[in-house]
């Protein structure tokens, strides 16, 4: 359905059934919670895409969102606006701080600097994520000879991830990036007033962006990782599934692996076979 450039029709108010059926939806296929509080949320977010569309009607929407032609153009569009994408650099900064202070000595310590580290940015939204733990190893393997490292990052939105692969950003969005890594690790724009910055070739090139849906049951990972962040992500998920993806996350986790969780989502109470080792950083056993 192409997008219409007329002008904005009214759009009646979603019915409880119509809100039923989206929620239902999110709520199996992405995880994301929806009870009948979030109703104006999803409306108004849902709002944009049938302006979009030139659509008068909520089931209009849902009856094109999954046709057969709105299941490959326009449900992506849906998840993109759907998602809660709040993101910064350097943020949970002491996070990053036990990173470099006692998980990557210990782990240098038990594997040596032969092998690559991986790491895995899980709900990595525009990249402000990555790119801050590529910044830290980045800098750390200056100091650390022969410390080497890759790091995935994997989103369910593609507008997140496509932002995320460019690499631009605001130059007040890179305010809490250290001074120091600031002038290493960043390109200003040519054209001063556009105020934006973009992470170095470098940098870039230690992280791989991908969509991905933690939801699924295969990830299509091949092999595990030493640390995962999955920060912030959990948060929206009902319990029964932080639970499934945290052990899903687990068998992902190379023996003695790490899994660092936003700083409201501690596992306590969760049936996870994962040790706390500071706040909401968990690691697997050998
Ligand atoms: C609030 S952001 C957190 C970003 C980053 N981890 C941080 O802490 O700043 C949550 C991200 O999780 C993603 N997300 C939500 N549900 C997902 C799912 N089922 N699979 C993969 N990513 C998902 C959203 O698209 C969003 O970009």
């Amino acid at each position: 359905m192409p997008e219409s450039t007329a002008r904005r029709t009214i759009i009646d108010p979603m019915t409880d059934s119509t809100f039923f059926q989206f929620s239902q939806f999110i709520q199996t296929e992405l995880g994301i919670k929806m009870p009948p509080t979030k109703k104006v949320m999803l409306q108004a977010r849902l709002h944009k895409r049938l302006w979009k569309l030139g659509l008068d009607s909520f089931d209009a929407y849902y009856e094109y969102v999954f046709s057969p032609d709105g299941r490959e153009h326009e449900l992506p569009q849906m998840i993109n606006v759907v998602t809660t994408n709040k993101t910064d650099f350097f943020r949970e900064p002491n996070h990053f701080d036990f990173l470099v202070e006692h998980v990557l000595p210990k782990m240098i310590k038990r594997h040596g600097l032969e092998k690559r580290f991986t790491l895995w940015c899980a709900g990595s939204s525009s990249g402000e994520e990555p790119y801050s733990l590529a910044m830290v190893l980045h800098n750390y393997s200056e100091q650390v000879h022969g410390f080497k490292f890759f790091i995935l990052a994997t989103d369910i939105s593609t507008k997140v991830l496509d932002k995320a692969k460019l690499g631009i950003y605001d130059e007040e969005s890179a305010e809490p990036i250290p001074v120091i890594f600031r002038q290493k690790y960043l390109l200003r724009s040519k054209e001063r007033d556009k105020g934006l910055v973009r992470v170095s070739p470098e940098i870039r090139s230690f992280v791989r962006f991908r969509r991905l849906n933690l939801i699924k049951s295969d990830f299509g990972l091949r092999e595990t990782v030493d640390i995962i962040f999955c920060r912030n992500v959990i948060i929206y998920f009902n319990r029964e599934t932080q639970e499934h993806v945290i052990n899903k996350l687990y068998h992902h986790l190379s023996p003695g692996g790490y899994l660092f969780t936003g700083h409201s989502e501690t596992l306590n109470g969760h049936s996870v076979p994962l040790k706390a080792v500071a706040h909401t950083v968990y690691q697997k056993e050998f």
